[in-house]
């Protein structure tokens, strides 16, 4: 950087760049406070632990796999983490349950999308992270929720997040049932590509990714 001979100029450029690392603090703060609450909801349940990070980085590798730009890898990767903030509005007795939601607990559960968009809203770097969240829960065929969108009109990298959650659900122990193996995981979710919820060239190369790492995406 040029160091300019002008005591005013260089009093000038000082304050821009303490105005710039301020507004950096303060960004960062308020990213921070967003992953700590998202993390809190995560550790209500001691069976969704480490859910986010694995999401994180195995839906950025999935992301960068199918050619997405950087900046939709960086969204990926905070989405990861915050996509289900929204439940912060569910309550425990619905949010823990050991069972199958009634249908009016259903509905509560289904906002949270809606409400994690809501709360991440406020934050211009998240701009990109927005879609993801809303629509995490879509189908191809318009049967998810919360807008029943349909086909290329769900936003690409909701759709990559959704096939890593839904797997690393699958794949993990819950409240309500067992983990299930990786075959019978992949599996399940080939017979769900059929049925028309999830992208099927997007799962081939899902597939490929699982297939050439550990299981969870990271290749050694
Ligand atoms: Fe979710």
């Amino acid at each position: 950087m040029e160091i300019p001979q002008d005591r005013a100029e260089l009093f000038a450029r000082v304050r821009s760049l303490l105005s710039l690392k301020a507004h950096t603090d303060e960004l960062e703060r308020a990213e921070s406070v967003l992953y700590a609450l998202a993390r809190s909801i995560e550790g209500k349940d001691p069976y969704t632990e480490g859910h986010c990070e694995r999401l994180a980085e195995f839906s950025a590798r999935l992301g960068a796999r199918v050619g997405l730009p950087e900046e939709q890898l960086t969204a990926l990767r905070r989405a990861g983490t915050v996509h289900d903030i929204g439940k912060v509005a569910v309550p425990d007795a619905i949010l823990l349950k050991p069972g199958p939601l009634t249908a009016e607990e259903q509905v509560i559960m289904r906002q949270h999308p809606v409400v994690g968009e809501r709360i991440c809203a406020p934050l211009k770097s998240f701009r990109l992270v927005l879609p993801i969240i809303r629509h995490h829960h879509e189908r191809l065929d318009g049967s998810g929720y919360p807008d029943g969108l349909k086909c290329d009109a769900i936003p690409l990298t909701a759709r990559v997040l959704q096939l890593v959650d839904v797997y690393d659900a699958l794949t993990t122990e819950r409240p309500y049932k067992c983990a299930i193996s990786v075959p019978e995981a992949l599996a399940m979710m080939e017979d769900e590509v059929r049925k028309g919820w999830w992208d099927r060239d997007l799962f081939a190369e899902f597939l490929q990714l699982v297939a050439e790492s550990d299981g969870r995406g990271r290749v050694a």
